[in-house]
């Protein structure tokens, strides 16, 4: 009897395990043949996990990079062609615009490898291998170590292993934790740094939706832009040159035409920034309750202001559209993030666990003295973090982080002050002077003085109205003394005063610097207040912060230990690192709220239907419009439409953007670019009914290129799966 209902248990665990798995996770690709691949198969994944990662033989490692440090981006061609995202080429495409070249708005199309547009500083890193090289890291430890100890055996052995790990190759290597210190492992790298913009929707198909639709579903956005990799004549990285050829991939993917199916297998292989999956409860509640409502409120401010500049000019269009994406894009995750934290009632959830974790740890003598301080102590920790974490976010909000912009930029002069100050050599002083120039020419370059006035008197007067006095550095609170609190007052005053607001005053202040400008600095507002926040802060807020940052780490390694042990039977994907991860599941869509339900692709047809010309985000070229009413669709078309972006529940992040998104015969049917809005909570807590990435069809960008742009010529080099 007991062996019969042992067998009929096991056969339903079997049965039922996958489909009761949600498919969340991000997968070390070294491990997917241990843990994943046979789940992956059960879904449809055709292939075997060494066609995903091997060192032995040419797989989908070796066409995906790490696009920039921040992005991903896969290769498309033999001749090193990539696509990543619009909005991860979107840096390098705003450096080469100006009034005359406008590529943001009309878009950029090289028309032969001469015309590609080489970007100083832009690099791509690829993955040769991974190590578990936790033995290693932990070699010659001992119990009873302290801490300071335990973190300096760790970073020697690191460096011992990441030196053998390159030595004559030409590669870098890192060495990350995983479940927060319990594993490390070795990741050996190789990094390209010629690498030309080869082409660029403008942004109203790039970029369109703008921010109105950014983080939401259903989205018609064309986010994609194309790179070239390039190396020296022996395939090996190589500083720009002319002489230089493309780089030729051991691996670049191919492309489907088949197109994209509800319950199709879908993964998305690429490189998530951060997560938080096996926080506490306190955590959840710092962010939701503490952090994001008081970042959302002074980002929504500066927001408003930006957008109402760029509204009157289209300069200052081009001047802040990067600055005012990069602090939008968190702002609305942000709200996102706590509506969605408060509705799948995360906090409560994980009180709950608290307590069924604190019961088994109390039943057992040995748990309790290896466990038992583990979540008293976090309470204790978090009561102090909720407030230095505000402290030191709120303050980075007004000081840096397009606050005040003149206020942080004034910090830059620092430097060359104290170079001067301590009698430096000239050629010294002359190298800091022309960097500082150097700066200053890219700061004013986006730069509006009559916008970042508007911006100072609100992050000033917000400083005074949400953090504590106690807490507000005292330059500060005598500018507010002297003017009651009204910034307006004293605005024109500051500015007209100062030399870092305005590029010529602020060239010939650098260039002519010496001694007695040292006196001049000194009793300049904004320097003064740059430089006194930044002491401030470094004084009062950070050593705490790294303390309670320093105990939370111990403590999060001995509460990984004991979560992992509590549920040993469950296989536990580590944390986002920026390493290279693997997450997969199925096209679907998904129910937005009661009665809506949002089916899992969108269509050009939509993008007619959203068309404005009043509404920035929502003005369709007419080329575009063209191309939609005489049908020239080519064969970049499913029942009749053209596709534009489907959404599946693998489970992604931010770094994600620009992945490839892959089907069960590995073939790329998509660029991964963001998350929908409902589930956008799934960096601290996945929710299978809701959380969906959002991808670009690769069908969309091929219509694109080929029958917008007139850029055929680049599907020629691609391996196109009709
Ligand atoms: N939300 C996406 C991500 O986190 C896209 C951001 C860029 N797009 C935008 N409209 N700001 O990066
Ligand atoms: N847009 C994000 C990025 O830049 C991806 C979206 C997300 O956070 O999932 O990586």
């Amino acid at each position: 009897m007991k062996n019969k209902l042992l067998t009929i248990w096991l056969l339903l665990t079997i049965l039922l395990a996958p489909a009761l798995r949600a498919d969340e996770g991000m997968w070390i690709p070294l491990l997917i043949e241990k843990y994943n691949i046979k789940l992956m198969q059960e879904k449809g994944f055709k292939l075997t996990a060494e066609d995903i990662y091997s060192v032995n033989k040419a797989c989908m490692k070796d066409a995906i990079v790490q696009f920039g440090g921040g992005c991903t981006g896969e290769v498309i061609s033999p001749d090193g062609l990539m696509i990543t995202n619009h909005h991860c080429g979107y840096g390098q495409i705003q450096k080469h615009s100006s009034l005359e070249h406008d590529y943001l708005t009309n878009g950029f199309w090289a028309m032969s490898q001469e015309e590609e547009l080489p970007n100083p500083g832009l690099s791509v890193t690829f993955l040769k291998r991974i190590e578990d090289v936790t033995e290693s890291v932990m070699k010659g430890m001992i119990d009873g170590m302290d801490g300071n100890e335990r973190d300096k055996l760790v970073n020697s052995n690191i460096s011992g292993i990441t030196k053998s790990a390159t030595v004559g190759t030409g590669y870098s290597a890192v060495v990350r934790p995983f479940y927060m210190g319990k594993q490390y492992f070795l990741f050996v790298n190789e990094s390209f740094r010629d690498i030309r913009l080869v082409g660029a929707p403008p942004s109203s198909i790039g970029k369109f939706g703008g921010e109105t639709d950014n983080w939401l579903w259903p989205r018609h956005t064309g986010d994609f832009s194309l790179f070239r990799i390039y190396a020296g004549k022996d395939n090996k990285p190589a500083e720009f040159s002319k002489d230089n050829v493309p780089y030729k991939p051991a691996f670049h993917f191919p492309i489907s035409l088949k197109g994209v199916n509800e319950g199709d297998f879908t993964m998305v292989f690429g490189y998530p920034g951060s997560t938080s999956e096996y926080v506490p409860s306190y955590h959840i509640d710092m962010v939701k309750n503490f952090l994001n409502p008081k970042m959302i409120v002074i980002r929504t401010k500066k927001i408003e202001i930006m957008e109402a500049a760029m509204n009157t000019e289209p300069l200052i269009r081009i001047q802040y559209s990067a600055k005012k994406a990069g602090i939008a894009n968190s702002w609305k995750k942000w709200i996102g993030e706590s509506q969605g934290l408060e509705k799948m009632g995360t906090i409560e959830k994980k009180k709950e666990f608290e307590n069924k974790l604190t019961v088994w740890i109390t039943a057992d003598n040995a748990r309790m003295l290896k466990y038992g301080n583990i979540l008293p102590k976090y309470k204790e920790l978090y009561a102090g973090l909720d407030e230095y974490n505000i402290v030191s976010s709120f303050t980075n909000e007004v000081f840096s982080n397009n606050g005040a912009e003149a206020v942080s930029f004034a910090r830059n002069i620092k430097a060359l002050a104290e170079l001067i100050k301590n009698n430096a050599d000239e050629d010294k002083i002359k190298v800091m002077k022309i960097n500082l120039l150097e700066t200053g020419r890219s700061f004013f370059q986006n730069y509006n003085i009559a916008t970042d006035k508007k911006l100072f008197v609100a992050v000033m007067t917000m400083y005074g109205e949400y953090l504590d006095i106690k807490w507000q550095a005292p330059e500060y609170i005598k500018l507010k003394n002297s003017c009651k609190g009204n910034f307006l007052s004293i605005v024109e005053k500051l500015y007209k005063k100062t030399v870092f607001a305005d590029e010529a005053r602020f060239n010939a202040f650098v260039t002519g610097f010496n001694e007695a400008s040292v006196a001049k600095l000194n009793k300049d507002p904004f320097y003064g207040l740059a430089v006194n926040v930044n002491d401030f802060l470094t004084e009062n807020v950070r050593p705490e912060l790294v303390r309670i940052n320093d105990d939370l780490q111990k403590l999060n390694k001995e509460y990984m230990a004991a979560q992992m042990e509590f549920e040993s039977g469950k296989i536990f994907y580590p944390d986002a690192n920026s390493t290279l991860r693997l997450s997969y599941g199925t096209v679907k869509g998904y129910f937005s709220k009661d009665a809506v339900y949002y089916t899992h692709y969108t269509t050009l047809k939509g993008i007619m239907e959203k068309d404005n010309p009043d509404i920035y985000d929502y003005d369709v070229p007419d080329k575009l419009k063209e191309l939609y009413k005489s049908k020239d669709f080519g064969p970049y078309t499913q029942n009749g439409e053209v596709p534009v972006c489907f959404i599946a529940n693998n489970h992604t992040t931010g770094g994600n953007s620009g992945s490839p998104v892959i089907n069960a015969d590995g073939q790329l049917i998509g660029v991964n670019f963001d998350r929908a809005w409902e589930g956008v909570a799934s960096d601290l807590a996945y929710n299978p009914e809701q959380s969906r990435n959002i991808s670009l069809d690769i069908r969309y960008a091929l219509f694109i290129i080929d029958k917008f742009a007139g850029a055929g010529y680049l599907l020629k080099e691609m391996t196109i799966i009709e």
